[in-house]
């Protein structure tokens, strides 16, 4: 699809040369899945996973490449899952389902290069607001949030334990403004 392509050359040109961004096939749920189930509270089930590939929403998995050279002999590249997004576009308006990033990988600028990448794919589609909900006590991906320009609009409590998950908690309701005004300096 030519909007990754994009994103992808974006990626190359970055400090993130190795990145590639691929859209999620049937193949990659039992890996992705093994992710989610090491970092989330309440990872989404495989129904979840086929439901949402399935349909129009994007799932992307953020994969490492890797030159190895077997032998010392010719170069064959090897890609490790090491992250995946999900949203959905509809109108004018993003909404971020689910992100993460590989424990062992985390802290390392890849979930921002992977919202960042999302947020630039939905400004190609002229999206206006892009929107999401995060755990009250999530500090690391609201840290995430906020560092790239989301901003807190609502508080909704005790939203997880309406979902009849196991814990209460309250969401945070984040939102991007796609069409930021340019601060005067
Ligand atoms: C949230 C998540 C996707 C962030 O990915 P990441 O690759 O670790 O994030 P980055 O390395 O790009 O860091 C981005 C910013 O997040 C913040 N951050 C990252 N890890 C943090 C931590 N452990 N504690 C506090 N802040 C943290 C920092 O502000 C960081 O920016 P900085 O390094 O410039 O200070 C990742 O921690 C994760 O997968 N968490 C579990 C799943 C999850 O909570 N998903 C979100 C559900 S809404």
């Amino acid at each position: 699809m030519a909007n990754l392509l994009k994103i992808n050359e974006i990626l190359k040109n970055s400090v993130h040369k190795s990145l590639e961004i691929r859209t999620m096939q049937k193949i990659d749920l039992p890996t992705v899945m093994d992710i989610e189930h090491s970092i989330q509270a309440s990872p989404w089930t495989q129904l979840m996973w086929l439901d949402s590939t399935e349909k129009s929403d994007i799932c992307w998995i953020l994969v490492r490449n890797k030159a190895l050279r077997p032998n010392g002999r010719s170069i064959s590249v090897c890609g490790e899952i090491i992250g995946f997004i999900a949203f959905s576009l509809c109108a004018d308006e993003c909404n971020i389902l689910n992100i993460g990033i590989k424990r062992k990988k985390q802290g390392k600028g890849y979930g921002t290069a992977l919202l960042q990448a999302a947020i630039e794919y939905a400004k190609q589609y002229d999206v206006n607001k892009i929107w999401l909900e995060v755990r009250a006590s999530n500090q690391a991906a609201i840290r995430l949030y906020q560092k790239l320009g989301f901003t807190e609009i609502d508080i909704r409590k005790n939203y997880y334990s309406a979902l009849n998950l196991t814990d209460s908690e309250d969401a945070a309701i984040y939102c991007y403004s796609c069409k930021q005004i340019p601060q005067k300096t």
